[in-house]
C-alpha cells in the first residue's frame, strides 16, 4: 500500500514536480500542429481563440501573429505607425517541438534536447488506422493501475454489462462470460506485460503468450494481433487524462477499409495539454493552445493509408472499448 506522500510524487504532474518533470521527457500526444503557452505576450488575450493563419497563429484581440516556435513575426497596429519598429523581434512566446508520428502529432516539453520519438510497432504498420480521444476525469496514475487489472473485464465489462442491459429489458445484448482461470505479469525494459487464460484456453493464447505490454510511463497494447490498439494516458492535470485509442485494422481483421470522409477530421484550435502550465488561481486549470500552423520544417511519415481521426471534441469519441 502507497503512503499518501508516494502516491502524490507518483501521480502530480505539475511542473516541477518529480514525476511531472519525468513525463516532460516524453513524447505526448496531441491534436494539431504547433503548440504554444496560453496567453498572447500583448495583452495576455487567451490563444484559444488565436486565427489560425497560413504562418501561424494570430491573436484576435490586435493581431499580433505568432508563428510556430512562439516568435511574434507581425504588430500591425506598431508597424503602421513605425514601419521600422522591430519590437516583434524581442516577443518569443514559449512554444514546444512538435512531429509528425502515424498520423499522430507528438509534442515534446522537456529539456532541450528532445528525447527519439517512441519507436513502438503500431506507428510504423502500413494499415488503416482508427484515432479516438476524449477527456476522462481522472488522475493519469488510475487509468495506469486498472490496465494492470486483468480479471475486472470479466466483472465490469462483462457480468455487470449484462446485469444493466437485462435490466434494460435488452438480453439480446447479454454477451458469453469467460472465467478467468490464470494471470501473470513478466517485468521487461520497457514495461509490464500482463497475460491472462480465460475458460476453455491454453497457455497457446495469443492473450498468454503475446500478451498486452503496458508501456512506462503511460501505454497499454491491447486489441489482438489482428487489430491491435494502444490505449494512450496523457495527463492533463493531476485530475483529468487525455484518453487516446490508437487502433490498427489489418487485413486479416476484416473490417471494411474505407476512406475517411473529410469532414470527419476536425482541425480546429483547442484546447489540450494544461499541463504544461501553472494551475488557474480558480482551481480549474489554465489551457494551452494547440493550433494548426504551417510547419515547412516538420517531418511527415510517408504512410499514405493513414486515415487518421484527431477527434478534438470528446463528443466525438469513438466508441473504443476501455481499458482492458
Ligand atoms: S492581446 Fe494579443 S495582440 Fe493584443
Ligand atoms: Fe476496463
Amino acid at each position: 500500500m502507497l503512503s499518501t506522500e508516494q502516491n502524490d510524487r507518483l501521480s502530480r504532474v505539475g511542473p516541477g514536480t518529480p514525476m511531472g518533470d519525468v513525463l516532460r521527457r516524453y513524447w505526448h500526444p496531441i491534436a494539431t500542429v504547433g503548440m504554444m503557452e496560453p496567453h498572447c505576450a500583448h495583452r495576455r488575450m487567451n490563444m484559444i481563440y488565436g486565427i489560425p493563419e497560413t504562418n501561424g497563429l494570430r491573436c484576435p484581440y490586435h493581431g499580433w501573429l505568432y508563428d510556430e516556435t512562439g516568435q511574434c513575426t507581425e504588430q500591425p497596429y506598431e508597424e503602421t505607425e513605425d514601419p521600422d519598429a522591430r519590437f516583434k523581434e524581442k516577443i518569443q512566446m514559449k512554444a514546444y517541438p512538435i512531429r509528425e508520428l502515424g498520423g499522430m502529432l507528438m509534442a515534446y516539453m522537456g529539456p532541450m534536447p528532445p528525447s527519439e520519438l517512441p519507436m513502438w510497432d503500431l506507428y510504423y504498420m502500413d494499415a488503416p488506422r482508427d484515432i479516438g480521444y476524449a477527456v476522462v476525469p481522472s488522475n493519469w496514475l488510475q487509468i495506469m493501475e486498472n490496465s494492470l487489472d486483468p480479471v475486472h473485464p470479466e466483472w465490469l465489462h462483462m457480468y455487470w454489462r449484462n446485469y444493466v442491459v437485462g435490466q434494460m429489458g435488452q438480453p439480446e445484448r447479454q454477451k458469453a462470460i469467460k472465467k478467468h482461470e490464470l494471470i501473470g505479469f513478466d517485468a521487461f525494459e520497457y514495461g509490464i506485460i500482463k497475460r491472462r487464460i480465460v475458460e476453455g484456453g491454453t497457455k497457446e493464447d495469443e492473450e498468454w503468450a503475446t500478451g498486452h505490454p503496458v508501456l512506462f510511463p503511460y501505454y497499454l497494447k491491447s486489441g489482438s494481433v489482428s487489430s491491435p490498439v494502444f490505449q494512450i494516458r496523457v495527463p492533463i492535470d493531476d485530475t483529468n487524462t487525455g484518453y487516446w485509442w490508437y487502433r490498427l485494422y489489418t487485413e486479416e481483421s476484416g473490417v471494411p477499409q474505407t476512406p475517411q470522409k473529410p469532414e470527419e477530421i476536425p482541425s480546429t484550435t483547442h484546447q489540450y495539454l494544461n499541463w504544461t502550465s501553472k494551475a488557474h488561481p480558480s482551481g480549474k486549470c489554465s489551457t494551452t493552445t494547440a493550433a494548426r500552423t504551417s510547419s515547412p520544417g516538420s517531418p511527415r511519415v510517408p504512410s499514405p493509408t493513414v486515415s487518421a481521426r484527431t477527434w478534438a471534441d470528446p463528443t466525438l469519441a469513438s466508441s473504443s472499448t476501455a481499458s482492458s
